[in-house]
């Protein structure tokens, strides 16, 4: 009982982190004034914090199996809302990743449409992630 607490509370600090960061960074960036110049710097923690979402979303499917031999029973709701999150974490990353990878050559517009955008998917994935814990 003892350690597999742990396991999920040390995998909840990742996870609650991860979205402290998704959600603050975006909206950081462009609020109360944009900082776009630091846009790089932002992608960069938000791109790790989704990637960081992904994993430890993943550890906890994979403590309930090694200490259960199975993952929860969802109800429909739940299942849908955990699909949310993961097609939200996915995006996230992935737009955060081509902005890295690509962002020098896109105008000011696009860099705070995508900002825009990264908040939002934050924002759906966070009232996801309620629906997700009280339909389980
Ligand atoms: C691959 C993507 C993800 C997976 C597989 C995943 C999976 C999970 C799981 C299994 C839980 C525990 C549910 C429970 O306590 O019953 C959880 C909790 C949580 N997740 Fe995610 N998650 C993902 C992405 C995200 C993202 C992107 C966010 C926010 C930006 C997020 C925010 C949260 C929060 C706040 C909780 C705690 C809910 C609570 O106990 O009140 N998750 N997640």
């Amino acid at each position: 009982m003892g350690s597999e607490n742990l396991a999920y509370a040390l995998t909840q600090v990742v996870h609650n982190f991860g979205a402290a960061c998704v959600l603050g960074g975006a909206v950081f960036a462009l609020w109360p004034v944009p900082r776009l110049e630091s846009a790089r710097a932002f992608a960069r923690l938000i791109c790790l914090a989704w990637g960081a979402q992904i994993a430890s979303g993943i550890l906890f499917g994979l403590t309930s199996l090694y200490f259960y031999g199975e993952t929860p029973d969802l109800s429909s709701v739940a299942l849908a809302a955990l699909a949310i999150k993961v097609t939200a974490a996915i995006s996230g990353f992935l737009l955060a990743a081509s902005y890295l990878i690509r962002g020098r050559e896109w105008s000011h517009l696009a860099v705070q449409h995508s900002f825009r955008g990264l908040a939002a998917l934050a924002a759906i994935a966070l009232t996801a992630a309620a629906f997700l814990r009280w339909y389980s």
